[in-house]
């Protein structure tokens, strides 16, 4: 029987789940919240990492390590890197890659990150993507999701210069702080793993005064997704 263990940052990237969870208990652990239960009658454990790479590394030590999850789903926010994306569409990360991991001095590359590739990058399982794809087609439409590459870094991107950087030197549709954080450790630990995202801003120069608008908005269709996924299991 699988165990999910299903993850977001923020408390607005999770409320929806949580308050879905039937029999729910939870444990503190390090100062993170785990709460325990089942969604649909499937077995899940729920967290907030916190915001940032350290605290995303932290919470997915714990799910493989302390609570011996099968799959990891993280679900959540990001910024729009790739231009045709808008608010409130859906990525799906087909890759992920540390965009301020950067050792360029000794091998001229950035995103060298411990596993990852020789391009920096790190990839997630084909089977759940696929069933995420599948999943949030089915719930809002061709037209609105989107495979793509995720880089994170630990900054909030409000920049249209780096936001274009990003896009058009390793080819970012989304930016986050996490995704790839998530998919290092899950590597470790090989455990296979989704992240999906629904954009709540363009990170540019009206990033923060968007964000701070549609963030709830996007949270919850990136969490009904992975509610639809529950159901197709
Ligand atoms: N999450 C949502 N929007 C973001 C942005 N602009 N930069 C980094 N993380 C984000």
């Amino acid at each position: 029987q699988a165990q999910i263990g299903l993850m977001g940052a923020m408390d607005k990237e999770i409320v929806l789940l949580k308050s879905k969870i039937e029999n729910l208990d939870s444990t503190q652990i390090g100062g993170q919240q785990f709460y325990s239960g089942t969604l649909s009658g499937q077995e899940v454990i729920l967290c907030k990492s916190g915001i940032g790479k350290a605290q995303a590394a932290m919470t997915t030590t714990l799910l493989a390590t302390t609570f011996k999850v099968t799959q990891i789903w993280f679900t959540g926010i990001a910024g729009a890197a790739k231009p045709d994306l808008e608010v409130l569409d859906i990525v799906i990360g087909n890759a992920f890659f540390q965009h301020d991991f950067d050792t360029h001095t000794f091998d001229g590359k950035v995103g060298l990150a411990p596993g990852a590739d020789e391009n920096g990058f790190f990839y997630p399982s084909m089977g759940l993507q696929q069933m995420a794809f599948e999943a949030a087609v089915k719930a809002f439409g061709t037209e609105k999701v989107h495979e793509g590459l995720i880089v994170t870094g630990d900054q909030f991107i409000d920049d249209p210069q780096k936001i274009r950087m990003l896009f058009e030197t390793y080819g970012a549709s989304a930016v986050e702080m996490e995704g790839a954080a998530v998919a290092q450790i899950a590597q470790n630990f090989q455990i296979p793993y989704v992240i999906i995202r629904s954009i709540s801003d363009k990170a540019d120069g009206n990033a923060t005064q968007t964000y701070q608008e549609i963030a709830r908005k996007a949270a919850k269709i990136s969490e009904t997704v992975i509610l639809n996924m529950i159901l197709e299991i």
